[in-house]
Protein backbone atom coordinates (compact mmCIF):
# COMPACT_ATOMS: atom_id res chain seq x y z
CA UNK A 1 0.00 0.00 0.00
CA UNK A 2 1.41 3.17 -0.81
CA UNK A 3 0.47 6.85 1.14
CA UNK A 4 -1.22 9.00 -1.16
CA UNK A 5 0.26 12.11 -2.26
CA UNK A 6 -0.66 14.94 0.28
CA UNK A 7 -1.89 17.71 -2.19
CA UNK A 8 -3.86 19.47 0.76
CA UNK A 9 -2.72 22.96 1.92
CA UNK A 10 0.02 22.64 4.37
CA UNK A 11 -0.23 24.65 7.34
CA UNK A 12 1.57 27.53 7.61
CA UNK A 13 5.35 27.56 9.61
CA UNK A 14 5.49 31.30 11.15
CA UNK A 15 8.56 30.37 13.56
CA UNK A 16 11.81 28.73 13.10
CA UNK A 17 14.54 30.63 15.30
CA UNK A 18 15.16 30.88 18.83
CA UNK A 19 12.77 32.91 20.92
CA UNK A 20 15.09 35.17 23.56
CA UNK A 21 14.02 37.70 25.69
CA UNK A 22 11.04 38.31 23.37
CA UNK A 23 12.70 38.41 20.12
CA UNK A 24 13.43 36.10 17.51
CA UNK A 25 16.80 35.22 16.42
CA UNK A 26 19.07 32.83 14.67
CA UNK A 27 21.37 30.37 16.89
CA UNK A 28 24.35 32.13 17.72
CA UNK A 29 26.35 29.72 15.63
CA UNK A 30 24.39 30.28 12.55
CA UNK A 31 24.03 26.54 12.40
CA UNK A 32 20.46 24.90 11.31
CA UNK A 33 18.59 21.81 11.72
CA UNK A 34 15.52 20.18 9.67
CA UNK A 35 12.56 19.05 11.02
CA UNK A 36 11.16 16.33 8.69
CA UNK A 37 7.33 15.66 8.15
CA UNK A 38 7.00 11.61 9.24
CA UNK A 39 4.46 10.92 6.94
CA UNK A 40 6.54 12.23 3.81
CA UNK A 41 10.01 12.22 5.44
CA UNK A 42 10.78 15.42 3.50
CA UNK A 43 11.71 18.55 5.19
CA UNK A 44 9.33 21.00 6.80
CA UNK A 45 11.49 24.13 7.63
CA UNK A 46 15.08 24.66 8.90
CA UNK A 47 15.10 25.49 12.13
CA UNK A 48 17.85 27.12 14.77
CA UNK A 49 20.16 24.88 15.95
CA UNK A 50 20.34 26.36 19.44
CA UNK A 51 23.28 25.32 21.26
CA UNK A 52 25.32 26.54 25.00
CA UNK A 53 25.78 30.09 23.47
CA UNK A 54 21.76 30.36 23.10
CA UNK A 55 20.72 28.90 26.00
CA UNK A 56 23.23 31.32 27.99
CA UNK A 57 21.44 33.78 26.55
CA UNK A 58 18.11 32.82 27.22
CA UNK A 59 19.18 32.04 30.49
CA UNK A 60 20.04 35.57 31.43
CA UNK A 61 17.09 36.50 29.91
CA UNK A 62 15.21 34.84 31.94
CA UNK A 63 17.07 35.90 34.90
CA UNK A 64 16.22 39.19 34.26
CA UNK A 65 12.59 38.84 34.18
CA UNK A 66 12.58 36.88 36.89
CA UNK A 67 14.12 39.67 38.93
CA UNK A 68 12.59 42.41 36.64
CA UNK A 69 8.69 42.50 35.44
CA UNK A 70 7.33 39.41 36.69
CA UNK A 71 8.30 39.39 40.50
CA UNK A 72 7.12 42.64 40.37
CA UNK A 73 3.34 41.55 38.80
CA UNK A 74 0.79 40.86 41.31
CA UNK A 75 0.00 37.23 41.11
CA UNK A 76 -3.40 37.50 39.72
CA UNK A 77 -1.91 39.49 36.79
CA UNK A 78 -0.14 37.29 36.08
CA UNK A 79 -2.72 34.58 36.22
CA UNK A 80 -4.63 36.97 33.59
CA UNK A 81 -1.88 36.46 31.00
CA UNK A 82 -2.30 32.94 31.36
CA UNK A 83 -5.82 33.09 31.10
CA UNK A 84 -5.16 35.45 27.82
CA UNK A 85 -2.69 32.45 26.59
CA UNK A 86 -5.54 30.05 26.43
CA UNK A 87 -7.71 32.27 24.53
CA UNK A 88 -5.17 33.07 22.17
CA UNK A 89 -4.40 29.40 21.27
CA UNK A 90 -8.21 28.45 21.18
CA UNK A 91 -8.67 30.90 18.70
CA UNK A 92 -6.03 29.39 16.90
CA UNK A 93 -6.86 26.06 17.81
CA UNK A 94 -7.26 24.65 14.05
CA UNK A 95 -4.47 25.87 12.91
CA UNK A 96 -2.47 24.74 15.66
CA UNK A 97 -3.77 21.17 15.22
CA UNK A 98 -3.07 20.93 11.60
CA UNK A 99 0.80 21.93 12.61
CA UNK A 100 0.88 19.86 15.32
CA UNK A 101 -0.37 17.03 13.07
CA UNK A 102 2.28 18.43 10.28
CA UNK A 103 5.32 18.50 12.87
CA UNK A 104 4.63 15.26 14.27
CA UNK A 105 2.73 13.10 12.44
CA UNK A 106 0.06 12.60 14.89
CA UNK A 107 -3.66 12.26 12.93
CA UNK A 108 -5.31 16.25 12.95
CA UNK A 109 -8.62 15.12 14.41
CA UNK A 110 -6.88 13.57 17.41
CA UNK A 111 -4.74 16.80 17.97
CA UNK A 112 -7.88 19.08 17.56
CA UNK A 113 -10.04 16.52 20.02
CA UNK A 114 -7.39 15.52 22.49
CA UNK A 115 -3.99 17.70 22.69
CA UNK A 116 -5.27 21.11 22.17
CA UNK A 117 -8.40 20.83 24.33
CA UNK A 118 -6.02 19.55 27.11
CA UNK A 119 -3.98 22.13 26.29
CA UNK A 120 -5.85 25.16 27.33
CA UNK A 121 -7.77 23.44 30.15
CA UNK A 122 -3.88 23.18 31.75
CA UNK A 123 -2.94 26.64 31.19
CA UNK A 124 -6.37 27.62 32.71
CA UNK A 125 -6.23 25.67 35.61
CA UNK A 126 -2.92 26.73 36.61
CA UNK A 127 -4.38 30.46 35.73
CA UNK A 128 -6.35 30.00 38.76
CA UNK A 129 -3.58 28.90 41.18
CA UNK A 130 -1.29 31.95 40.32
CA UNK A 131 -2.85 34.19 43.06
CA UNK A 132 -3.74 31.14 45.24
CA UNK A 133 0.08 29.72 45.96
CA UNK A 134 0.48 31.43 50.29
CA UNK A 135 2.12 30.21 53.13
CA UNK A 136 0.75 30.04 56.41
CA UNK A 137 1.24 31.56 59.85
CA UNK A 138 3.03 28.63 61.99
CA UNK A 139 2.86 28.46 66.37
CA UNK A 140 6.42 28.58 67.44
CA UNK A 141 7.72 28.10 71.34
CA UNK A 142 8.75 31.54 72.73
CA UNK A 143 8.05 35.11 71.72
CA UNK A 144 8.31 35.15 68.02
CA UNK A 145 5.67 35.24 64.77
CA UNK A 146 6.59 32.64 62.19
CA UNK A 147 5.40 32.80 59.07
CA UNK A 148 5.91 31.12 55.48
CA UNK A 149 6.31 32.28 51.92
CA UNK A 150 5.93 30.49 49.17
CA UNK A 151 8.39 32.10 46.31
CA UNK A 152 9.11 30.44 43.17
CA UNK A 153 12.17 28.34 42.50
CA UNK A 154 13.59 30.67 39.93
CA UNK A 155 14.41 30.27 36.59
CA UNK A 156 13.75 26.90 35.47
CA UNK A 157 14.93 24.57 32.49
CA UNK A 158 12.20 22.64 30.80
CA UNK A 159 13.17 19.89 28.44
CA UNK A 160 10.24 17.81 26.57
CA UNK A 161 10.08 15.22 24.46
CA UNK A 162 8.08 14.50 20.87
CA UNK A 163 5.04 12.26 21.62
CA UNK A 164 2.99 15.02 22.63
CA UNK A 165 4.37 18.64 21.56
CA UNK A 166 2.04 21.32 23.03
CA UNK A 167 0.72 19.12 25.92
CA UNK A 168 3.96 18.61 26.98
CA UNK A 169 4.74 22.83 26.52
CA UNK A 170 1.71 23.34 28.84
CA UNK A 171 2.25 20.77 31.44
CA UNK A 172 5.43 22.89 31.56
CA UNK A 173 4.49 26.12 31.13
CA UNK A 174 1.38 25.91 33.24
CA UNK A 175 2.69 25.69 36.83
CA UNK A 176 5.90 27.32 36.52
CA UNK A 177 4.31 30.69 35.17
CA UNK A 178 1.35 30.24 38.04
CA UNK A 179 4.15 29.98 40.71
CA UNK A 180 6.20 33.13 38.98
CA UNK A 181 9.47 31.01 37.58
CA UNK A 182 10.44 32.26 34.33
CA UNK A 183 11.59 29.69 31.47
CA UNK A 184 14.32 28.17 29.23
CA UNK A 185 12.37 25.48 27.47
CA UNK A 186 13.92 23.18 25.23
CA UNK A 187 11.36 21.35 22.37
CA UNK A 188 12.21 18.07 21.08
CA UNK A 189 14.42 18.63 17.78
CA UNK A 190 11.65 16.15 15.75
CA UNK A 191 9.01 18.87 16.42
CA UNK A 192 9.77 22.25 17.86
CA UNK A 193 7.16 24.21 15.32
CA UNK A 194 4.04 24.22 17.52
CA UNK A 195 6.24 25.26 21.07
CA UNK A 196 8.26 28.53 18.66
CA UNK A 197 4.32 29.21 17.80
CA UNK A 198 2.66 29.11 21.23
CA UNK A 199 5.57 31.36 22.50
CA UNK A 200 4.96 34.24 20.18
CA UNK A 201 1.07 33.87 21.60
CA UNK A 202 2.40 34.02 24.80
CA UNK A 203 3.98 37.57 23.62
CA UNK A 204 1.07 38.83 22.24
CA UNK A 205 -1.03 37.91 25.51
CA UNK A 206 1.11 39.94 27.21
CA UNK A 207 3.39 37.77 28.93
CA UNK A 208 6.67 39.74 29.48
CA UNK A 209 9.93 39.50 26.74
CA UNK A 210 12.00 36.79 28.86
CA UNK A 211 9.85 34.94 30.81
CA UNK A 212 9.45 31.96 28.09
CA UNK A 213 12.58 31.31 26.05
CA UNK A 214 12.29 29.10 23.81
CA UNK A 215 15.69 27.43 22.25
CA UNK A 216 15.13 24.74 19.85
CA UNK A 217 18.21 21.95 19.54
CA UNK A 218 19.59 18.81 20.24
CA UNK A 219 20.22 16.73 23.74
CA UNK A 220 23.45 16.56 24.40
CA UNK A 221 23.92 20.00 23.12
CA UNK A 222 20.98 22.13 23.94
CA UNK A 223 20.02 20.26 27.07
CA UNK A 224 22.96 19.36 28.33
CA UNK A 225 23.47 23.07 28.70
CA UNK A 226 20.59 23.69 30.05
CA UNK A 227 21.64 21.00 32.59
CA UNK A 228 24.60 22.69 33.54
CA UNK A 229 23.68 26.00 33.09
CA UNK A 230 24.48 27.75 36.65
CA UNK A 231 22.27 30.42 36.37
CA UNK A 232 19.14 27.53 36.35
CA UNK A 233 17.22 26.85 39.06
CA UNK A 234 15.84 23.74 38.57
CA UNK A 235 15.40 21.07 35.86
CA UNK A 236 12.04 19.34 34.91
CA UNK A 237 12.28 16.92 31.73
CA UNK A 238 10.28 14.44 30.17
CA UNK A 239 11.32 11.05 27.76
CA UNK A 240 13.88 8.33 28.37
CA UNK A 241 14.85 7.27 31.65
CA UNK A 242 18.45 6.82 30.48
CA UNK A 243 18.59 10.44 29.45
CA UNK A 244 17.22 11.37 33.27
CA UNK A 245 19.97 9.54 34.32
CA UNK A 246 22.60 11.36 32.34
CA UNK A 247 20.18 14.87 33.60
CA UNK A 248 20.72 13.40 37.38
CA UNK A 249 24.53 13.10 36.74
CA UNK A 250 25.21 16.55 35.36
CA UNK A 251 23.08 18.51 37.67
CA UNK A 252 25.20 17.29 41.08
CA UNK A 253 27.65 19.62 40.07
CA UNK A 254 24.96 22.26 40.63
CA UNK A 255 22.35 20.26 42.66
CA UNK A 256 19.71 21.67 40.54
CA UNK A 257 16.05 20.58 41.94
CA UNK A 258 15.27 18.07 39.35
CA UNK A 259 11.87 16.61 38.00
CA UNK A 260 11.25 13.56 36.07
CA UNK A 261 8.76 12.29 34.19
CA UNK A 262 10.02 9.01 32.16
CA UNK A 263 8.68 5.55 30.22
CA UNK A 264 6.86 3.19 31.46
CA UNK A 265 5.75 -0.89 30.13
CA UNK A 266 2.13 -0.54 32.10
CA UNK A 267 0.19 -3.20 33.00
CA UNK A 268 -3.46 -3.49 31.36
CA UNK A 269 -5.15 -6.04 32.78
CA UNK A 270 -8.49 -7.84 31.87
CA UNK A 271 -10.35 -9.73 34.36
CA UNK A 272 -12.58 -12.39 33.12
CA UNK A 273 -15.53 -10.60 34.56
CA UNK A 274 -15.17 -7.94 32.67
CA UNK A 275 -17.72 -5.57 30.03
CA UNK A 276 -15.17 -7.24 27.54
CA UNK A 277 -15.97 -5.25 24.71
CA UNK A 278 -15.74 -2.05 26.65
CA UNK A 279 -11.96 -3.60 27.88
CA UNK A 280 -11.07 -4.36 23.91
CA UNK A 281 -11.81 -0.76 23.09
CA UNK A 282 -9.84 0.02 26.11
CA UNK A 283 -7.10 -2.10 25.58
CA UNK A 284 -6.51 -1.00 21.93
CA UNK A 285 -6.72 2.92 23.17
CA UNK A 286 -4.78 2.48 25.61
CA UNK A 287 -2.13 0.77 23.13
CA UNK A 288 -2.61 2.20 19.65
CA UNK A 289 -3.44 6.05 20.93
CA UNK A 290 -0.66 8.09 19.31
CA UNK A 291 0.92 5.28 17.80
CA UNK A 292 1.64 3.67 20.20
CA UNK A 293 3.94 6.68 21.34
CA UNK A 294 2.88 7.20 25.01
CA UNK A 295 4.81 6.95 28.50
CA UNK A 296 1.60 5.20 30.01
CA UNK A 297 0.84 3.35 26.71
CA UNK A 298 -1.12 -0.08 28.23
CA UNK A 299 1.97 -2.64 26.64
CA UNK A 300 1.79 -5.64 28.67
CA UNK A 301 -2.05 -6.66 28.07
CA UNK A 302 -2.95 -9.30 30.99
CA UNK A 303 -6.06 -11.05 29.77
CA UNK A 304 -7.44 -14.08 32.37
CA UNK A 305 -6.67 -18.04 30.56
CA UNK A 306 -10.79 -18.45 30.39
CA UNK A 307 -11.55 -14.96 28.31
CA UNK A 308 -8.36 -14.89 26.29
CA UNK A 309 -8.62 -16.34 23.08
CA UNK A 310 -12.17 -14.54 22.81
CA UNK A 311 -10.82 -11.15 24.13
CA UNK A 312 -7.56 -11.71 21.69
CA UNK A 313 -9.32 -12.34 18.58
CA UNK A 314 -11.60 -8.66 19.45
CA UNK A 315 -8.77 -7.25 20.18
CA UNK A 316 -7.18 -8.84 16.54
CA UNK A 317 -9.91 -7.09 14.63
CA UNK A 318 -10.06 -3.90 16.34
CA UNK A 319 -5.78 -3.70 15.26
CA UNK A 320 -6.92 -4.78 11.82
CA UNK A 321 -9.48 -2.09 11.43
CA UNK A 322 -7.39 0.70 12.11
CA UNK A 323 -7.61 3.02 9.48
CA UNK A 324 -3.83 4.55 8.87
CA UNK A 325 -2.61 7.68 6.18
CA UNK A 326 -2.03 10.51 5.96
CA UNK A 327 -2.11 12.68 9.04
CA UNK A 328 -3.85 15.90 7.47
CA UNK A 329 -6.92 14.04 6.33
CA UNK A 330 -10.43 13.85 8.76
CA UNK A 331 -10.64 10.36 8.86
CA UNK A 332 -7.16 8.67 9.69
CA UNK A 333 -7.36 6.91 12.69
CA UNK A 334 -3.19 6.12 13.04
CA UNK A 335 -0.35 8.50 11.48
CA UNK A 336 3.78 7.61 10.72
CA UNK A 337 6.01 7.09 14.32
CA UNK A 338 8.02 10.53 14.75
CA UNK A 339 10.91 9.79 13.03
CA UNK A 340 13.23 7.15 11.54
CA UNK A 341 14.70 6.46 14.88
CA UNK A 342 11.76 5.50 16.34
CA UNK A 343 10.65 3.60 13.38
CA UNK A 344 14.09 0.96 12.94
CA UNK A 345 13.40 0.82 16.84
CA UNK A 346 10.20 -0.60 16.34
CA UNK A 347 10.95 -2.68 13.91
CA UNK A 348 13.31 -3.99 15.60
CA UNK A 349 11.41 -5.32 18.44
CA UNK A 350 9.05 -6.76 16.27
CA UNK A 351 11.74 -8.83 14.90
CA UNK A 352 12.48 -9.91 18.73
CA UNK A 353 8.95 -10.66 19.25
CA UNK A 354 9.42 -13.10 16.47
CA UNK A 355 12.92 -14.31 17.30
CA UNK A 356 11.98 -14.88 20.99
CA UNK A 357 8.91 -16.88 20.09
CA UNK A 358 5.94 -14.79 20.97
CA UNK A 359 3.25 -15.08 18.44
CA UNK A 360 2.85 -12.28 15.99
CA UNK A 361 -1.15 -12.38 15.21
CA UNK A 362 -1.79 -8.93 12.89
CA UNK A 363 0.56 -6.31 11.54
CA UNK A 364 4.18 -6.90 11.85
CA UNK A 365 5.79 -4.45 9.17
CA UNK A 366 5.81 -1.61 7.77
CA UNK A 367 3.23 0.21 6.42
CA UNK A 368 3.26 1.69 2.63
CA UNK A 369 6.49 2.46 1.00
CA UNK A 370 6.62 6.15 2.11
CA UNK A 371 6.41 7.68 5.94
CA UNK A 372 7.35 6.34 9.11
CA UNK A 373 4.24 4.21 9.01
CA UNK A 374 4.38 0.75 11.14
CA UNK A 375 0.83 -1.45 10.60
CA UNK A 376 -1.00 -1.67 14.29
CA UNK A 377 0.96 -5.17 15.46
CA UNK A 378 -0.26 -7.39 18.73
CA UNK A 379 2.05 -10.31 19.59
CA UNK A 380 0.43 -13.18 21.54
CA UNK A 381 1.62 -15.87 23.56
CA UNK A 382 4.48 -13.51 25.42
CA UNK A 383 6.68 -14.46 28.14
CA UNK A 384 7.54 -12.11 31.08
CA UNK A 385 10.94 -12.58 30.07
CA UNK A 386 10.19 -11.55 26.26
CA UNK A 387 12.27 -8.06 25.69
CA UNK A 388 9.04 -7.12 24.31
CA UNK A 389 7.47 -7.68 27.69
CA UNK A 390 9.99 -6.00 29.59
CA UNK A 391 11.44 -2.89 27.70
CA UNK A 392 9.50 0.40 26.36
CA UNK A 393 8.91 0.06 22.30
CA UNK A 394 7.20 3.20 22.10
CA UNK A 395 4.59 2.25 18.80
CA UNK A 396 1.89 0.56 18.12
CA UNK A 397 3.29 -2.82 19.60
CA UNK A 398 0.85 -4.78 22.00
CA UNK A 399 1.90 -7.65 23.68
CA UNK A 400 -0.66 -10.31 25.21
CA UNK A 401 0.28 -12.51 28.03
CA UNK A 402 -2.44 -14.54 29.71
CA UNK A 403 -2.58 -15.20 33.68
CA UNK A 404 -4.79 -17.61 35.87
CA UNK A 405 -4.16 -16.74 39.08
CA UNK A 406 -4.94 -13.12 41.12
CA UNK A 407 -1.82 -12.85 43.17
CA UNK A 408 0.59 -14.00 40.71
CA UNK A 409 -1.28 -11.36 38.27
CA UNK A 410 -0.60 -8.69 41.27
CA UNK A 411 3.39 -10.05 41.17
CA UNK A 412 3.80 -9.60 37.36
CA UNK A 413 1.99 -6.51 37.09
CA UNK A 414 5.15 -5.14 39.28
CA UNK A 415 7.65 -6.64 38.19
CA UNK A 416 9.14 -4.03 36.10
CA UNK A 417 11.50 -1.01 37.18
CA UNK A 418 8.48 0.92 35.64
CA UNK A 419 6.05 2.28 37.51
CA UNK A 420 4.06 4.90 35.69
CA UNK A 421 0.38 3.31 35.25
CA UNK A 422 -1.75 0.69 35.76
CA UNK A 423 -5.41 -0.35 34.73
CA UNK A 424 -7.73 -3.49 35.64
CA UNK A 425 -11.37 -4.19 34.33
CA UNK A 426 -13.25 -6.03 35.96
CA UNK A 427 -16.63 -5.20 38.29
CA UNK A 428 -15.40 -7.03 40.81
CA UNK A 429 -14.70 -3.94 43.16
CA UNK A 430 -13.11 -5.47 45.84
CA UNK A 431 -10.47 -6.98 43.18
CA UNK A 432 -10.45 -2.91 41.76
CA UNK A 433 -9.32 -1.46 44.91
CA UNK A 434 -7.10 -4.74 45.50
CA UNK A 435 -5.30 -3.99 42.57
CA UNK A 436 -5.28 0.34 43.14
CA UNK A 437 -3.58 -0.59 46.56
CA UNK A 438 -0.95 -3.50 45.14
CA UNK A 439 0.20 -2.41 41.79
CA UNK A 440 3.44 0.80 42.58
CA UNK A 441 2.16 2.96 39.75
CA UNK A 442 1.85 6.70 39.70
CA UNK A 443 -1.83 6.24 38.27
CA UNK A 444 -4.20 3.44 38.21
CA UNK A 445 -7.48 3.34 35.52
CA UNK A 446 -10.31 1.42 36.72
CA UNK A 447 -12.33 0.39 33.56
CA UNK A 448 -10.58 2.99 31.48
CA UNK A 449 -7.52 4.20 30.03
CA UNK A 450 -5.77 7.38 29.36
CA UNK A 451 -7.79 9.63 31.44
CA UNK A 452 -6.17 12.43 32.05
CA UNK A 453 -7.15 15.86 33.71
CA UNK A 454 -5.52 18.91 34.64
CA UNK A 455 -6.74 18.62 38.18
CA UNK A 456 -5.30 14.93 38.39
CA UNK A 457 -1.38 14.30 39.72
CA UNK A 458 0.53 12.61 37.12
CA UNK A 459 4.00 10.76 37.31
CA UNK A 460 6.32 7.85 37.82
CA UNK A 461 7.02 5.20 40.69
CA UNK A 462 9.93 3.80 40.80
CA UNK A 463 12.38 4.59 37.53
CA UNK A 464 9.32 5.88 35.60
CA UNK A 465 9.76 9.52 37.29
CA UNK A 466 10.43 11.85 40.12
CA UNK A 467 7.85 14.15 41.53
CA UNK A 468 4.55 15.00 39.98
CA UNK A 469 3.10 16.95 37.15
CA UNK A 470 -0.72 18.45 36.77
CA UNK A 471 -3.14 19.13 39.95
CA UNK A 472 -1.63 21.20 43.20
CA UNK A 473 1.33 18.44 43.42
CA UNK A 474 2.20 19.69 39.79
CA UNK A 475 3.10 22.96 41.63
CA UNK A 476 5.06 21.78 43.87
CA UNK A 477 8.53 21.41 42.42
CA UNK A 478 8.14 25.15 41.19
CA UNK A 479 7.95 26.78 45.04
CA UNK A 480 10.40 27.33 47.34
CA UNK A 481 9.23 27.62 51.17
CA UNK A 482 10.86 30.48 53.02
CA UNK A 483 10.43 30.71 56.94
CA UNK A 484 10.68 33.87 58.42
CA UNK A 485 10.65 34.29 62.11
CA UNK A 486 10.30 37.68 64.04
CA UNK A 487 11.21 38.20 67.71
CA UNK A 488 8.21 39.80 69.09
CA UNK A 489 10.07 40.65 72.27
P1 LIG B 1 15.13 11.44 24.87
O1 LIG B 1 14.93 11.23 26.33
O2 LIG B 1 16.51 11.31 24.35
O3 LIG B 1 14.62 12.90 24.44
C1 LIG B 1 13.70 13.69 25.17
C2 LIG B 1 14.22 15.12 25.26
O4 LIG B 1 15.46 15.12 25.94
C3 LIG B 1 14.50 15.77 23.90
O5 LIG B 1 14.18 17.14 23.97
C4 LIG B 1 16.00 15.58 23.75
O6 LIG B 1 16.59 16.52 22.89
C5 LIG B 1 16.46 15.77 25.17
N1 LIG B 1 17.76 15.17 25.49
C6 LIG B 1 18.34 14.10 24.93
N2 LIG B 1 19.55 13.88 25.47
C7 LIG B 1 19.75 14.84 26.39
C8 LIG B 1 20.83 15.15 27.28
N3 LIG B 1 21.95 14.44 27.31
N4 LIG B 1 20.70 16.22 28.09
C9 LIG B 1 19.58 16.95 28.09
N5 LIG B 1 18.55 16.72 27.26
C10 LIG B 1 18.62 15.66 26.42
O7 LIG B 1 14.15 10.48 24.10
P2 LIG B 1 14.22 10.06 22.53
O8 LIG B 1 15.64 9.77 22.17
O9 LIG B 1 13.47 11.08 21.77
O10 LIG B 1 13.39 8.72 22.53
C11 LIG B 1 14.00 7.50 22.95
C12 LIG B 1 13.03 6.65 23.75
O11 LIG B 1 12.67 7.33 24.95
C13 LIG B 1 11.71 6.38 23.07
O12 LIG B 1 11.78 5.31 22.18
C14 LIG B 1 10.83 6.10 24.24
O13 LIG B 1 11.01 4.77 24.66
C15 LIG B 1 11.36 7.03 25.31
N6 LIG B 1 10.58 8.29 25.39
C16 LIG B 1 9.70 8.45 26.43
C17 LIG B 1 8.91 9.58 26.48
C18 LIG B 1 7.93 9.78 27.57
O14 LIG B 1 6.96 10.50 27.39
N7 LIG B 1 8.15 9.23 28.74
C19 LIG B 1 8.96 10.60 25.44
C20 LIG B 1 9.97 10.37 24.44
C21 LIG B 1 10.71 9.24 24.43
MG1 LIG C 1 17.62 10.23 22.85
Amino acid sequence: MAIAEVTRPQPKVRHTECFIGGKWRAAVSGKTFATVNPATEETIAEVAEGDAADIDLAAKAARAAFEGPWSRMDARDRGRLMYRLADFIEEEIDELAALESLDNGKPVSVARAADLPLVIDCLRYYAGFADKIHGSTIPVRGNYFTYTRKEPVGVVGQIIPWNFPMLMTAWKWGPALAAGCTIVMKPAEQTPLTCLRMAQLAQEAGIPDGVINVVPGYGPTAGAAIVRHTGIDKVAFTGEHRTAQIIMREAAESLKRLTFELGGKSPNVILADADLDAAAAGADFGLFFNQGQCCCAGSRVFVQDSVHDEFVEKLRQRAASRKLGDPLAADTEQGPQVDQAQFDKILSYIDKGNNEGAQCIVGGSRFGNRGYFVQPTIFSNVQDSMSIAQEEIFGPVMSVLKFSDWEELIQRANQTFFGLAAAVWTKDVFKAHDFARRVRAGTIWVNCYDVFDAAAPFGGFKMSGQGRELGEDGLRPYVETKTVTMSLG
